[in-house]
């Protein structure tokens, strides 16, 4: 369990997205995101349906986002579900840390296939990051992904994260990035 604490938002709307918590309506679009071999390449592999459906079912739709930090991302106009984006603590016995044994809060996003290539996985991590520096004390927010995954890698430059290392992890190389939290500030 994390004592990390993250923003305490549950609702951030930046200028094309929404982030908020997720809704029974997004259940088609979430298991077509999480059923998506693009989306899967470089994190593990698409999942088999029933495998979506039945953690869905254990955890109810309400529960994807029920973790502080964690958002649905959805079009401001039409409040479609677009994807997820998350600010949560890493636990300090994962490999890919700056410093060993620490907790530290890390990016992630995922994006329903037919979102990319929009700028919105952009503007939905910089709503979290500029929430998160305006809520929290200064602290290095970590983001890790496949080398190989380079729209995630270009997604992280493009928002101000440095690459740090490579290292082994899911049998793949992975770059470890890092930002300060409060250069994010508006
Ligand atoms: C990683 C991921 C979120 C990146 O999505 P993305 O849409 O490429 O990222 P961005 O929101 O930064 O969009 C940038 C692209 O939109 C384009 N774009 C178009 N209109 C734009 C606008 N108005 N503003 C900004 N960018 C715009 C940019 O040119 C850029 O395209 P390029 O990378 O081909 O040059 C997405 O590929 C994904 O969900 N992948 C699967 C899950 C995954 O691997 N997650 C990471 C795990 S570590």
């Amino acid at each position: 369990m994390s004592g990390l604490p993250t923003l305490s938002a549950v609702r951030i709307a930046a200028d094309r997205v929404v982030l908020r918590e997720s809704r029974e309506s997004d259940r088609d679009r979430l298991i077509e995101l999480r059923t998506d071999p693009e989306v899967g390449a470089h994190i593990g592999g698409p999942n088999p349906r029933e495998a979506v459906e039945r953690r869905i079912d254990e955890i109810g739709m309400a529960g994807l986002t029920d973790a502080p930090g964690v958002f649905v991302i959805a079009d401001r106009a039409t409040d479609a579900f677009i994807g997820t984006v998350q600010l949560t603590a890493v636990d300090a016995d994962q490999p890919g840390h700056l410093a060993d044994n620490t907790e530290e809060l890390e990016l992630g996003y995922l994006l329903h296939r037919d979102a990319w290539g929009a700028g919105l996985a952009f503007e939905a991590a910089t709503a979290v990051l500029r929430a998160a520096a305006a809520e929290l004390p200064d602290q290095p927010v970590i983001l890790r992904t496949q080398t190989a995954n380079t729209r995630s890698q270009r997604l992280a430059a493009r928002l101000g994260f440095q690459p740090v290392r490579t290292f082994e992890w899911f049998d793949a190389e992975q770059t470890l990035f890092a930002a300060d939290l409060h250069s994010f500030k508006a």
